[in-house]
């Protein structure tokens, strides 16, 4: 999600901040994804993915998870990669599917849930772009296994995940990590790129929040 900084603070902030405005029952179903498409889809990659791709001294074979329409995607292909796009949401993949700047021939496409997902092995890159987070907190440790299975030692993860001050913390919409789990989950990896943000700002659809994101590229070490 692009955040949209209204402010900068340091760690320590109000407890106020973190109220939320999403009602419990709010899950990442009743987002509006095609208005976040809308918004977001023609905009430029993200950091953690160009970071990604430059580390590789040649195309290899990628997987776009929670891909939206493609932002991310069509740079990976761009660059003559190999992309498996994943997501949930059917009106994401024909978003991605209808843009004429993309090398189909490089492309595969599959709707799926982070909580059912099934992913090849020996995949060179697992990108998931403010995607995770929205996996069911019961499927997490499971989804996170099956990305680390499925990139080869060498190969890289590379993602925005939300920290467990965010303001959707208790929304029941995203799973949110402390910064302790998060660098478990990194511990079969070499931390290439690590920034955690906090701020207030707006989501790109305009509601206001409090971020709190893991920015990460990390790479696969062997066992
Ligand atoms: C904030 S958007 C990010 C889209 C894209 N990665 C980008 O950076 O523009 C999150 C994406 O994750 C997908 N998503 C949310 N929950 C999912 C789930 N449980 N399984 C698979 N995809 C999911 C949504 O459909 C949406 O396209």
């Amino acid at each position: 999600m692009d955040n949209q900084n209204t402010n900068s603070t340091p760690n320590s902030f109000p407890n106020s901040a973190l109220d939320c405005s999403d009602s419990p029952q709010n899950t990442a179903e009743k987002r509006d994804w095609q208005a976040y498409y809308n918004e977001t889809g023609n905009r430029p990659p993200r950091k953690t993915i160009l970071t990604a791709l430059n580390s590789f001294s040649q195309p290899g074979k990628a997987v776009d998870l929670g891909c939206g329409v493609g932002r991310d995607t069509v740079e990976i292909l761009r660059r003559n990669w190999q992309v498996l796009a994943i997501d949930k949401q059917p009106e994401a993949i024909a978003g991605l599917l209808a843009r004429d700047n993309i090398n189909r021939e490089l492309l595969t496409t599959q709707v799926m849930s982070f909580e059912e997902l099934q992913l090849p092995q020996g995949v060179d890159l697992i990108n998931a772009s403010f995607s995770l987070s929205f996996c069911h907190k019961d499927a997490w440790n499971n989804l996170w296994e099956t990305i680390t299975n499925a990139i080869s030692i060498g190969g890289r993860f590379s993602g925005n995940l939300f920290g467990d001050r965010d303001s959707w913390r208790d929304s029941g919409m995203i799973h949110c990590l402390s910064r302790e789990e998060m660098e478990s989950c990194l511990k079969p990896y070499e931390i290439e790129l690590f920034e955690e943000e906090e701020n207030f700002g707006k989501t790109p659809l305009g509601e206001e929040r409090y971020w709190h994101i893991f920015h990460v590229v990390a790479r696969k070490k062997a066992e």
